[in-house]
């Protein structure tokens, strides 16, 4: 079935959604469609497959698309608040044919709370997200305990939470942050981050950093398995 809806004032190309069709493809194409749904989500049944790994910001989704291809087996699962992002995702994986990858627009503050069941993810993923420097827009920023919180919370005992950023200070902030969070350990205790990426996929960020030659920043957290139940 192709689709017309448009999306501020634009006509989007049809999509058919080769996914997820337990869902209003209207509403798919929207990004909006989990706010029909009770949550949080029964990914069982609207994107059934193995572990459920999401992406918090997948901007242009290049590395949630190269994952979830490269892994027909697991569930790949995008959230962010740009909506032209999550067209171009449906968009690039409607011509391939995939059907284990799915995004959500919505805050991610919000919509990672909402939507995951705590325990559920295998792992989740935030790469390079915008930095906020400026002091009165600090509350914005992801790598902050608030979200660390979230995260964990939603991770399987021993899931991973992978970050990466190439701005020095809010690396330096993510090191301070997420050890609040007392069910999260990092995988790299003897360093704060690593220089290396521990993903065999890029982004299209990453590879903006890395033409420019600005050192970049990776942590690899994990939920403990040995935590107390948090409050
Ligand atoms: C700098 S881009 C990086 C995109 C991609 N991860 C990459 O590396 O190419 C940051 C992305 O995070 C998204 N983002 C930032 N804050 C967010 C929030 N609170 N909720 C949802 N998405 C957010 C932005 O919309 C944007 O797509």
């Amino acid at each position: 079935m192709g689709l017309h809806v448009p999306l501020r004032g634009k006509a989007l190309k049809p999509v058919a959604p080769p996914f997820a069709p337990a869902l209003d493809p209207a509403r798919v194409v929207l990004g909006d469609w989990w706010k029909d749904e009770d949550l949080p989500v029964a990914w069982d049944r609207i994107l059934p497959g193995g572990p459920l790994h999401l992406e918090v910001g997948f901007g242009g989704g290049e590395f949630l698309l190269r994952r979830a291809l490269a892994d027909p087996g697991g569930r790949y699962v995008g959230v962010d608040h740009f909506a032209e992002g999550h067209r171009r995702l449906l968009q690039a994986a409607g011509e391939r044919g995939l059907s284990n990858v799915l995004s959500a627009v919505g805050d991610a503050f919000v919509a990672v709370n909402l939507l995951f069941a705590d325990g559920s993810l295998e792992s989740c993923t935030v790469n390079f997200p915008d930095p906020w420097p400026k002091a009165r827009h600090a509350r914005r920023r992801l790598f902050q305990e608030e979200f660390f919180r979230i995260a964990a919370r939603k991770l399987r005992p021993g899931g991973r939470l992978y970050l990466a950023t190439d701005d020095r200070p809010y690396a330096l902030q993510a090191a301070e942050e997420w050890p609040k969070v007392p069910l999260l350990e990092s995988t790299h205790p003897e360093v704060p981050w690593l220089e290396a990426s521990p993903h065999p996929f890029t982004t299209r960020y990453e590879e903006r950093w890395r033409t420019q030659g600005r050192p970049l920043h990776y942590f690899v957290l994990a939920r403990r398995r040995d935590a107390p139940r948090e409050v």
